[in-house]
């Protein structure tokens, strides 16, 4: 049966939004018990000579900010595996020399299951980053992460991301022999600052109320912020949402720009956003209606915007700045009289082979 408070249209994707400052701070008291030590000392005996992940969805964007924390903070090649080739086309690689990590909030997509196996079987070190240490990722992996979000109802994943985000970074920090909650301990309270400005957004998700295309843009640790607000905005408001990096914008989508077609951007400071500087001037030749969620000088600079509390290094700005997009797809769906926590046709785990 369904009571009057659950039908209340995105009543959980709004709460599970609020939660994610207080999961990072308990992420960040207690992830040695979520497996974070266990499973960096089992990759560090290992010393692999690359990293591949497997992931599905908001998981796979999760997996794209690791990939880039594990190039940039590592030194190593890392990649995003398709599930399909080593389940569909029974692609056996050797994999002696590699670490593979399954992330997913569920933990029960068949595929991902199998493709661990699999890897396992091909020599690789696997581990599971999941929110369900009782899943079959779980058991399947050597080691495994628990990314202690709580359940996630919503469909529309939202605390299960940042804190996806959060557990992988410490754990490839802790890989490289670095505490990552020192940097990262600033997080819960800007955190807890940004979702106190929801109002803004709530103007924003009204200026937003009828785009039926838009198009999200950012470069570096952010372009994971991109992909992750493009499928919320698809899957909860049905707009149709395309991400692409700053540097692949500037080859051939631009012309997609127009000042009917909203870009959201995300210009956080550091390397980034600077190499940002690149592609908002050629926004602005196509007269694009930009809204920038960034540092205040960007943000200045663009028609509307939403500003990034500072005090979060560049490689955990991600975290902070998915929530306005999480907010706007919440309200922007709410104000087309939708229901994010149940977009139509989805359910919580998607079983794709
Ligand atoms: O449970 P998983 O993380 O493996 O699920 C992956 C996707 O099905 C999931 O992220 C899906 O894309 C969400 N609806 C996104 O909000």
């Amino acid at each position: 049966m369904t009571s009057a408070l659950t039908s209340r249209p995105g009543r959980l994707m709004a709460a599970e939004i609020r939660e994610q400052p207080a999961i990072w701070r308990n992420l960040l008291a207690h992830g040695g018990a979520a497996g974070i030590d266990a499973a960096a000392e089992m990759i560090r005996a290992r010393r692999p000579r690359a990293v591949l992940f497997v992931a599905r969805g908001t998981s796979d964007h999760a997996a794209l900010y690791a990939k880039y924390l594990v190039e940039i903070r590592h030194g190593l090649p890392a990649g995003l595996v398709s599930p399909s080739t080593m389940t569909a086309y029974g692609a056996r690689p050797d994999l002696r020399d590699v670490l593979m990590i399954g992330v997913s909030q569920s933990g029960g997509s068949p595929d991902l299951v199998r493709s661990l196996a699999v890897a396992g079987e091909q020599g690789a070190l696997t581990v599971a980053v999941t929110n369900d240490v009782s899943s079959a990722l779980a058991r399947t992996a050597h080691a495994h992460v628990d990314v202690l979000a709580g359940p996630e109802r919503s469909v529309a994943a939202t605390k299960s991301y940042t804190a996806q985000l959060l557990a992988l970074y410490l754990l490839l920090e802790r890989v490289r022999d670095v505490d990552g909650r020192v940097a990262a301990a600033p997080l819960p309270d800007l955190g807890d600052a940004l979702l106190a400005r929801a109002d803004e957004i709530v103007a924003l998700a009204q200026r937003y109320r009828f785009a039926q295309r838009m198009l999200t843009t950012a470069r570096g640790y952010s372009y994971p912020t991109a992909r992750e607000a493009a499928l919320k905005l698809m899957e909860t408001s049905y707009v149709s949402a395309q991400a692409f990096s700053g540097a692949d914008l500037l080859h051939g989508p631009l012309a997609l720009v127009d000042p009917q077609v909203p870009v959201l951007a995300v210009v956080a400071s550091g390397v980034g956003g600077a190499a940002m500087g690149d592609v908002l001037p050629r926004l602005a030749e196509r007269s694009a209606d930009v809204c920038c969620v960034g540092h205040p000088a960007a943000v200045a600079d663009a028609a509307v915007g939403f500003t990034l509390p500072d005090g979060a290094p560049e490689e955990l700005s991600p975290l902070l700045e998915i929530l306005p997009f999480q907010l706007l797809a919440l309200h922007v769906s709410v104000g087309r009289g939708g229901d994010p926590d149940a977009p139509r046709g989805l359910s919580k785990v998607t079983e794709t082979l």
